[in-house]
C-alpha cells in the first residue's frame, strides 16, 4: 500500500526541525554542492517542496527539474516554492507510475526510501534505475542504523506514528546500501550527520 503524506504535510516540516533541528535539512543541503550547472534533475518525494528553494540558491537558473511527488497537500505547497528561473515540471504520482521522456543527469531521494518494504524499494529503484544516465549521480539520503540504542528508539517511534498518521507500510528500514550496491553504484562522497543516524551520498552510476 502506498503511503500517503496528506495528513502529515501542515506539520512536517516543523515536527522534523523538532526533533532534529536543522540536520535532516543539512545533510541534504550537502549533498546539493554536486549539482553541476544546467543539470537534469529528477527529485522523488521532495516533500513540502523546500529542496526546490535551497537548489534555487545554488542555481538561481538553468536547471530543469521534474519534481515527483504522491501526496496532493505536499505537492500544492511544493508549488508555491521559489524556483529562481528554473524550469520545474511538477508530477503528482508515485515516481514508480510514471513514464519518463528522458534520462536525468541527477536523481535525488531524499528520505524516499525509509517509507518502504524491500520489496517496494526493489520496485521504485528499478523504475528509477534505468532513468540515470552512465556517469550520472544518485544523491540519496535517508537514516541509517549504525548500533547506538537510541537510533532503534527514534526510528521505532517514526515508523509507529507515520504508520498511523500516513499509513507507511513498513516497520523495518530496507537496506539501502545493498540495493545501490547490488546494481554497481560507487559512493564517491558521504557524510553523515545527528550522531550517524542520517547519511547522505553521492552515488554515481558507472554502467
Ligand atoms: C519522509 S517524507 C520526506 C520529505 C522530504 N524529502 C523531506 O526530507 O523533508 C517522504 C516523502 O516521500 C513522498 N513519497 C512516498 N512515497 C512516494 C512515491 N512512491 N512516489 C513519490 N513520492 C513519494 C511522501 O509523500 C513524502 O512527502
Amino acid at each position: 500500500m502506498a503511503s500517503n503524506y496528506d495528513n502529515s504535510a501542515w506539520f512536517y516540516d516543523s515536527l522534523s526541525k523538532l526533533f532534529y533541528g536543522k540536520s535532516l535539512i543539512n545533510a541534504q543541503v550537502y549533498l546539493l554542492s554536486f549539482i553541476k550547472p544546467n543539470s537534469s534533475i529528477l527529485i522523488a518525494g521532495g516533500g513540502t517542496g523546500w529542496i526546490l528553494e535551497e537548489i534555487a540558491k545554488i542555481h538561481p537558473s538553468g536547471l530543469k527539474i521534474t519534481y515527483v511527488e504522491i501526496s496532493a497537500n505536499m505537492m500544492a505547497l511544493s508549488k508555491k516554492r521559489a524556483v529562481g528561473d528554473n524550469d520545474v515540471i511538477f508530477i503528482n504520482s508515485p515516481v514508480e507510475e510514471v513514464s519518463f521522456a528522458e534520462k536525468f543527469d541527477i536523481i535525488i531521494t531524499p528520505f524516499l526510501f525509509d517509507n518502504f518494504t524491500g520489496d517496494t524499494l526493489q520496485k521504485v529503484f528499478d523504475h528509477l534505475h534505468p532513468l540515470l544516465k552512465t556517469d550520472g549521480l544518485w544523491l540519496n539520503t535517508d537514516f541509517q542504523l549504525t548500533g547506538k540504542w537510541w537510533q532503534n528508539v527514534m526510528l521505532k517511534t517514526m515508523f509507529v506514528f507515520f504508520k498511523i498518521v500516513c499509513g507507511i507500510e513498513t516497520s523495518v528500514l530496507p537496506d539501502i546500501n545493498k540495493q545501490f550496491e547490488q546494481y554497481g553504484y560507487d559512493a564517491i562522497a558521504q557524510k553523515t550527520f545527528y550522531g550517524d543516524f542520517v547519511s547522505s551520498k553521492n552515488f554515481k552510476k558507472s554502467s
